[in-house]
């Protein structure tokens, strides 16, 4: 088969698509044939070397996690799947300590399988599953939000940004969000955001508490961190709550604890690495049951053929509007 191969070093130019060997599906495993894969900031990470653990898979490496095919081989004790059945890759550990959908084939843990949602494109089962996970556990980590609480989305017109600003409106909050670029602002208003702003702006903070009436934010999604997080934390109400989900602007500089108290703030992690398979499979069935609601389709920025790969992660660093996705079969 044919295979993006990272050699370990610092840099996407250090993956060559070449020639691997088939995988073979082991005990409960499947080989799916990809059709569709989507790229995460996740395969950049890793790809650069500066993924927030260690990881260090056995060399040569394929990135993806995410991905849509058909099986081609099942494995021992696999039950409830056939060859010819058409699956989307849930979460599992593939791109990270095993290959993953960067190929034409890639073998999986049956149990990491979905079967893709009625109605919807291979395109948009391809790129979904982690993303909408994550921004569905951000938004539902703590105890339950009141009715039409108030959510600020950051990053806000990337894959986790749509998805909490898509599944934020479905579940009946109002959703101010973030993004540096006019046009994607607009979209997401579209998409169910009731204000958008630019966080560069000086005055995105005043105009923040003028659209609520300087009502404070119950609950913030935080894919970003750096500097933008103080200005994020100015905007909480009391009792507000901030779900980090990313960093993509790095390190907090000269964080104030301080400005906690007053509000009685409370700051926590969501890492989808640490539910379990039945844990995954069941906040999927959650979120597709609120995304079915409002009828929120996953957002495709653009498709990329196989051989683009690098053309797609300068995509992918340049600030898509939803997902970015390959094209792996011709
Ligand atoms: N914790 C977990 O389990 C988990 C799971 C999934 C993803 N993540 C993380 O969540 C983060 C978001 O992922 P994603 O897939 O949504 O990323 P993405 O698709 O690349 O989009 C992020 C958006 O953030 C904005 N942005 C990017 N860099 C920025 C910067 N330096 N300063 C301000 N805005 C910036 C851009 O929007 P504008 O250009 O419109 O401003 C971009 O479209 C990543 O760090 C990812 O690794 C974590």
């Amino acid at each position: 088969m044919k295979a993006w191969l990272w050699d370990g070093s610092a840099g996407v130019d250090h993956l060559q698509l070449g020639d691997a060997p088939n995988p073979a599906a082991k005990q409960g495993e499947v080989v799916l044939e990809v059709d569709y894969a989507a790229l995460n900031p996740a395969d950049l990470y890793l790809a650069e070397r500066r993924y927030p653990y260690p990881v260090n898979p056995p060399l040569p490496h394929v990135l993806g996690r995410d991905g849509v095919g058909t099986i081609v081989q099942v494995g021992e004790g696999v039950i409830g799947v056939r060859v010819g059945d058409r699956r989307t890759i849930l979460r599992s550990q593939a791109g990270v300590f095993r290959w993953g959908s960067f190929a034409q084939r890639v073998s999986i843990p049956a149990e990491s399988l979905v079967e893709i949602p009625p109605g919807w494109t291979d395109e948009e089962a391809s790129c979904a599953t982690l993303v909408y996970m994550a921004a569905y556990r951000a938004l539902t980590m703590w105890e339950p939000l009141k009715p039409n609480s108030v959510v600020l989305v950051t990053g806000a017109s990337g894959g986790v940004g749509v998805a909490a600003v898509q599944l934020a409106a479905a579940m009946g909050h109002t959703v101010v969000a973030l993004s540096r670029d006019e046009d994607k602002q607009r979209r997401l208003k579209e998409l169910g955001a009731a204000f958008a702003f630019n966080p560069h702006d000086s005055h995105w903070i005043k105009d923040v508490k003028d659209a609520l009436n300087s009502r404070g934010v119950d609950l913030a999604v935080d894919n970003i961190g750096g500097k933008l997080f103080p200005e994020v934390i100015a905007t909480m109400g009391e009792l507000g709550r901030i779900s980090l989900v990313g960093e993509l602007a790095g390190p907090v500089p000269n964080f104030d604890t301080g400005t906690l108290f007053s509000r009685r703030l409370r700051i926590g992690a969501m890492a989808l690495g640490y539910y379990t398979p039945e844990e995954t499979r069941t906040i999927w069935h959650e979120l597709l049951s609120v995304m079915a609601k409002s009828g929120a389709r996953p957002q495709v920025d653009r498709v990329f053929p196989f051989e683009e790969l690098p053309d797609a992660f300068e995509r992918l660093r340049s600030g898509p509007m939803g997902k970015v996705l390959l094209r792996v079969k011709a």
